[in-house]
């Protein structure tokens, strides 16, 4: 499949997806968000795939939803054309998804990203919702997964007041896994992302599942869905393999199923 605002590849296991509109520090028009709900359901779909990368460039991973594109739009057209629900499609894929971010993740940049399954930084990330000084506010869960994150205090500042976040400090309140140089950021991502990828796959779907009910359920409708779902890994055919090689003291071998 060509794309015309994304890169799409294949490396051992992992699907990568790179925005590719620098001139407009990968602004998420609506084509684009088509292509990148595409580019998601494709690698889900895909056996050949166990974990996927999302990232953009060194400058910037996104610098938002197109502004351009929303500038003349009325309330009704927003809303009779819930462009937002496309950018859903992220939270309804099964497989781990990892951002890279590097330089500029604002607005719906960083929605996404805290989207994502985890967020891994380069040193010159920026992390911010500056939809105030447009005169709106965020509508991809920015004022929601970030203040979870983050606390009331800062959440006001930064969904109000624009106030940025550094890497590092996006790294001490949980919003990002790991920060490394511009340098080696991508490559250490893939890293990761292979690591996922070869990791038993029933588990890692209801694990990532089960993790993510966290943010949605009660603690008491939580726990349910954990049991649930440890019960379940019981009747895989990776649960037998997984103790059986531990047992016999060997590496498993995953069939995912
Ligand atoms: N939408 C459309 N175009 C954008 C864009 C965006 N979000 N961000 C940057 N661009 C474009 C600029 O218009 C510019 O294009 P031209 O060369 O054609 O003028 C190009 O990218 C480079 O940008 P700048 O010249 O502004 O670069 P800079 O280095 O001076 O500044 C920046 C970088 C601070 C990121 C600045 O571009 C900026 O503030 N961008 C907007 C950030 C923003 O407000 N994001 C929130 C969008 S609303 C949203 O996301 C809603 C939601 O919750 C879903």
């Amino acid at each position: 499949m060509e794309y015309q605002y994304l890169i799409v590849e294949k490396k051992n296991r992992v699907g990568l997806i790179r925005f590719n509109r620098p001139k407009a520090l990968n602004a998420l028009s609506p084509e684009l968000m088509a292509e990148l709900g595409e580019a998601l359901e494709a690698f889900d779909a895909d056996p050949e795939v166990g974990a996927i990368v999302l990232t953009g460039n060194e400058r910037a991973f996104a610098a938002g939803a197109d502004i351009k594109a929303m500038a003349n739009a009325s309330a009704v057209e927003m809303l009779m054309n819930d462009l937002i629900q496309r950018w859903e499609t992220i939270l309804h894929v099964k497989k781990p998804v990892i951002a890279a971010v590097s330089g500029y993740a604002l607005g719906g940049g960083f929605e996404l990203a805290m989207a994502c399954d985890m967020i891994i930084a380069s040193e010159s990330a920026q992390f911010g919702q500056p939809e105030i000084n447009l005169g709106i506010i965020p509508g991809f869960g920015g004022t929601q997964r970030l203040t979870r994150a983050v606390g009331k205090a800062l959440a006001m500042e930064m969904v109000l007041l624009d106030r940025r976040l550094s890497a590092e400090e996006a790294r001490q309140f949980g919003l990002v896994n790991h920060v490394f140089p511009v340098e080696t950021y991508l490559d250490e991502t893939m890293k990761l992302a292979r690591k996922l990828a070869h990791q038993a796959p029933v588990a890692v779907r209801l694990g990532k599942e089960a993790v993510n009910k966290a943010f949605e359920l009660s603690l008491q409708e939580g726990l349910a869905f954990e049991r649930r779902a440890f019960h379940l890994l019981f009747a895989t055919e990776d649960q037998k393999e997984g103790m059986a090689a531990f047992i016999e003291k060997r590496p498993p071998q995953w069939k995912g199923r």
